[in-house]
C-alpha cells in the first residue's frame, strides 16, 4: 500500500500560483493521466472503506471531482452512488445548504430519492481544504436521513484545518 501511495503521490500535479499568486495547486488530474496510478488510487481508496467502513451502502461524490471517484469506489463495493451537485443541478426535490468559500458563499443539494432513511453512506472528493465543501454534504446527508459512516478524500492541506471543521472525522490518503 505504500509503495501505491508513493507512485500515486509523484504523479499528482503541483502548481505554483494557480489559481492565485501564493497557492500551490495540487491538481489529481495529473494522477489520473497515468495508467498504473488510476489503478492503485481506486485500490487505494476500495481498500480504505472495506476496512474502516465496510457498513457503507452508498457513496457520495462532490460537485466535481468528487464524481472521478464515487462510482470507481460503488462499482468495486457493489453499492450505488449519487451526487451532491451545485445548486440548480439536480431535478426533482432536493435539500440545499449555503457554504462558505475562501470568498463569499455557494450552494450543494442533494436529491432526496438518492439516500434512504437510516442509509449509511460514505462521502468522497479528491481534496479537503477548509473543510466547508465536506461540511456542507455531511448536513445534507443527514437532512435526508442519512448516517455519514465514513468521509475520505485524496488528498488534505493540512495546514487549513479544514479537520477541525469536520471534528477529525476524514480519512486522508496524501497530506500537504
Ligand atoms: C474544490 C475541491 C473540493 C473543495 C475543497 O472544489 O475539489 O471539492 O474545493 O475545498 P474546501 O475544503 O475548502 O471546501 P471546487 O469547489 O473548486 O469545485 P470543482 O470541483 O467544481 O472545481
Ligand atoms: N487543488 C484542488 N482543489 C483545491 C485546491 C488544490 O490545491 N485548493 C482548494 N481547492
Amino acid at each position: 500500500a505504500e509503495d501505491k501511495l508513493n507512485y500515486v503521490k509523484s504523479k499528482i500535479g503541483e502548481y505554483p500560483n494557480f489559481p492565485k499568486e501564493g497557492i500551490i495547486f495540487r491538481d489529481i488530474f495529473g494522477a489520473l493521466t497515468d495508467a498504473k496510478a488510476c489503478v492503485y488510487l481506486r485500490d487505494l481508496l476500495v481498500d480504505h472503506i472495506r476496512e474502516s467502513a465496510p457498513e457503507a451502502e452508498i457513496i457520495v461524490g462532490l460537485d466535481s471531482r468528487g464524481f472521478l471517484f464515487n462510482l470507481l469506489i460503488a462499482t468495486e463495493l457493489g453499492v450505488g452512488c449519487a451526487p451532491i451537485r451545485k445548486k440548480g443541478k439536480l431535478a426533482g426535490e432536493v435539500v440545499s445548504v449555503e457554504y462558505k468559500l475562501e470568498y463569499g458563499t455557494d450552494t450543494f443539494e442533494l436529491q432526496r430519492s438518492a439516500i434512504q432513511p437510516g442509509q449509511k453512506v460514505v462521502i468522497v472528493d479528491d481534496l479537503l481544504a477548509t473543510g466547508g465543501s465536506l461540511f456542507a454534504a455531511s448536513e445534507l446527508v443527514r437532512k435526508v436521513g442519512g448516517i455519514v459512516v465514513e468521509s475520505l478524500v485524496v488528498m488534505e492541506l493540512v495546514g487549513l484545518e479544514g479537520r477541525q471543521k469536520l471534528n477529525g472525522k476524514v480519512h486522508s490518503l496524501i497530506k500537504y
